[in-house]
């Protein structure tokens, strides 16, 4: 790949800009200062190493990011009332050009405002659409805490389905536990708006917090603290996309 192109690429601004960087010597490949904007490189994901402006980056010729979103941002490409979680990303990351499909790095699903956690984002449209696709049911477990003492009935509702205002057909929990008097563990296959809260809600119950704790096989592990993000690994992505289990109707 031609070096302003691998530049672009990664979000440092226009062709024009990153040409430019080269050409005025703030871009290094591997510790070297390249000057020559048609430089072939040898471009691998995840080891090719390079500078801009004394900035190191990695390339990668797709975003694969899991962000640990903390509560008072909203995942809204246009947040109103809230920053957006893009501001939690570095700016290379927020303009890189995307592929076509996806616009950018975007949020893969929404969590709310108030909600914590588990968060990935890309620019691989057929990544976002396989994990958002109701048809390939990635389960998502959620940590609720909840204002009032649960009981088994409530929970035994959870799981045999319930019916919530915009859609006849019942929504179940693929798993529910409680985990003590006001916490629940719950485990979703789909994501409905705001499905968490009008779930409990339907049962008798409010949550008072919320935070997203795993999406399919990946686990949100203490190596990413609130409010920042990290590169998922070729193998993580591997996992994400085999957990889907396509069906070719709704769980409920
Ligand atoms: N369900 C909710 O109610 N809110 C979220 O943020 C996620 C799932």
């Amino acid at each position: 790949m031609r070096l302003d192109q691998l530049v672009y690429s990664q979000g440092f601004g226009t062709r024009r800009h990153c040409a430019g960087l080269i050409a005025a010597g703030l871009v290094a490949v591997g510790g070297r200062t390249c000057r020559d904007p048609a430089a072939e490189i040898a471009a691998l994901a995840g080891v090719t190493a390079f500078s801009v402006e004394g900035r190191p980056w990695l390339f990668h010729d797709r975003a694969y990011l899991l962000l640990h979103k903390p509560a008072g941002y909203e995942c809204s490409q246009r947040p109103g009332a809230w920053p957006g979680v893009y501001t939690l990303l570095p700016a290379p990351l927020r303009q890189r050009p995307g592929d076509g499909k996806a616009l950018g790095v975007q949020a893969v699903g929404r969590l709310d405002q108030d909600t914590t956690g588990l968060l990935l984002l890309s620019d691989d449209g057929a990544f976002i659409h396989r994990m958002n696709s109701p048809r390939h049911h990635v389960p998502k477990v959620y940590e609720v805490s909840t204002r009032h003492p649960l009981d088994e009935a409530q929970v035994g509702r959870l799981l045999a389905g319930v019916v919530l205002d915009d859609d006849p057909r019942p929504v179940r929990a693929a798993a529910a536990r409680a985990v003590d008097t006001h916490h629940l563990q719950l485990t979703l296959t789909e994501g409905k708006y705001h499905q968490v809260k009008r779930m409990l809600a339907a049962v008798g119950n409010r949550v008072e917090a919320l935070h997203r704790s795993q999406v399919g096989p990946l686990v949100l592990g203490p190596d990413v603290p609130e409010g920042e993000w990290r590169w998922l690994t070729a193998a993580e992505v591997a996992r994400l996309m085999a957990a889907g289990r396509p069906t070719g109707s709704q769980a409920s």
